[in-house]
C-alpha cells in the first residue's frame, strides 16, 4: 500500500496502514453497515446537512443508532480534509464485531466507524461523454438506503466495463431506475426527466441539487418514471453522483444518443452547477 494518509477509526486518527478491524466485524462478514460519500471543495463540505440526513435515514433503515452528533461528524471531517484540494469524505458505519458469527443483531456491541478522505480526480468522461449499457436491475428492495452491501451494484458496473462502457443503466419492469453508482436524467422535448424518489433508487444529493437549479433557472423538469423506449429516444442522457457530478451519456447499448455529443441542456446545467458550487466556497 503506497498511500499513507491519516484516517479516522473508532475514535483515533491513525495512518491508513495502521487502520485495522476485526475479521468478525459484521461489515466484513455480512455487509451489515451503511456509508456516505460527501464532496468537499477546498474544505467546504457540499450539502453536508443533506448527506447527514440521508445517513440518518440509512441508519434508521438498518436499525442502527447514529454514533455521533452532526457536530462530532463535522469535527472529524474538518480534521481530515485538506483545504487546498477538492476531496470527498468516505464514511462507513458497521454494526461492529461480535464474538461469534450470528445473523441476528448482537447485543452490547459498539459500531465500527471509519472515515477517510480522497482527492476528487478530474473525470475525462465529463468532457467527452461516456458510453452506457442497459442491464436488468438485480438489486434488492431497499435501494433508498446507502448500505455497504454493494455486490449487485459492483456486478452491474463490472458488466458495463466488460462491455467497453463506463456505466450500467438499470432497468426494472421496463423502466429505468438508476445507474450502478449514479442517478439518471434524460431530456425529452427540452424537458429534464428523472425517476421519482422511492425504494428503487438512492435519493441522490446531486440529483436534488440539479432539480433545484432547474427550478431556479426555469429549465422545465419532471420527476417521472422513464421507460426503456424513452431512454432510447431521448435527446440527452446524463448520470449524476457526488464524485463525478453530471456526466453526459453519448451512447446507450451501442446506439448514439441524438448526435452522439454532450447536449446543450447538459452544457447549460453543468455551467450552472459549477457556478453554484463556486458560490458556496
Ligand atoms: N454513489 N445511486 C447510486 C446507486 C449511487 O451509488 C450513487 C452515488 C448515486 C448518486 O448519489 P449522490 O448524488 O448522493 O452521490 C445514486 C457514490 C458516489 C459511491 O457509492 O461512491
Amino acid at each position: 500500500m503506497k498511500e499513507n494518509k491519516t484516517v479516522y477509526l473508532n475514535g483515533d486518527y491513525i495512518p491508513l496502514i495502521e487502520a485495522k478491524i476485526s475479521v468478525l466485524d459484521r461489515g466484513f462478514l455480512f455487509g451489515d453497515g451503511v456509508y456516505e460519500v460527501i464532496p468537499a471543495y477546498q474544505g467546504h463540505l457540499f450539502h453536508l446537512s443533506d448527506h447527514l440526513q440521508r445517513l440518518e435515514k440509512s441508519l434508521a433503515g438498518i436499525r442502527l443508532k447514529n454514533p455521533y452528533s452532526s457536530e462530532q461528524w463535522l469535527d472529524i471531517f474538518t480534521f481530515l480534509l485538506d483545504r487546498s484540494k477538492n476531496q470527498y469524505i468516505y464514511l462507513q458505519i458497521t454494526r461492529g464485531a461480535d464474538v461469534k458469527r450470528d445473523h441476528a443483531f448482537p447485543e452490547n456491541v459498539s459500531p465500527t466507524v471509519f472515515v477517510m478522505c480522497s482527492d476528487i480526480l478530474p473525470f475525462q468522461g465529463k468532457i467527452t461523454g461516456i458510453k452506457a449499457v442497459t442491464l436488468p436491475d438485480s438489486r434488492w428492495q431497499f435501494c433508498n438506503l446507502k448500505t455497504i452491501a454493494l455486490l449487485a451494484n459492483i456486478l452491474h458496473r463490472q458488466d458495463a466495463i466488460d462491455q467497453n462502457t463506463a456505466e450500467a443503466l438499470l432497468i426494472k419492469d421496463d423502466y429505468v431506475t438508476e445507474g450502478a453508482a449514479s442517478n439518471v436524467f434524460i431530456v425529452i422535448n427540452g424537458t429534464l426527466i428523472t425517476p421519482p424518489k422511492n425504494h428503487l433508487i438512492l435519493p441522490g444529493i446531486t440529483r436534488d441539487v440539479i432539480l433545484n437549479i432547474a427550478q431556479k433557472n426555469h429549465i422545465p423538469y419532471k420527476e417521472e418514471n422513464i421507460s426503456l423506449s424513452q431512454l432510447k429516444s431521448a435527446e440527452e442522457v446524463w448520470v449524476t453522483s457526488s464524485t463525478r457530478e453530471i456526466v453526459p451519456v453519448i451512447e446507450v447499448d451501442g446506439l448514439s444518443v441524438a448526435t452522439g455529443c454532450p447536449g446543450s441542456v447538459y452544457q447549460q446545467m453543468d455551467q450552472l452547477f459549477q457556478a453554484y458550487k463556486q458560490s458556496l466556497v
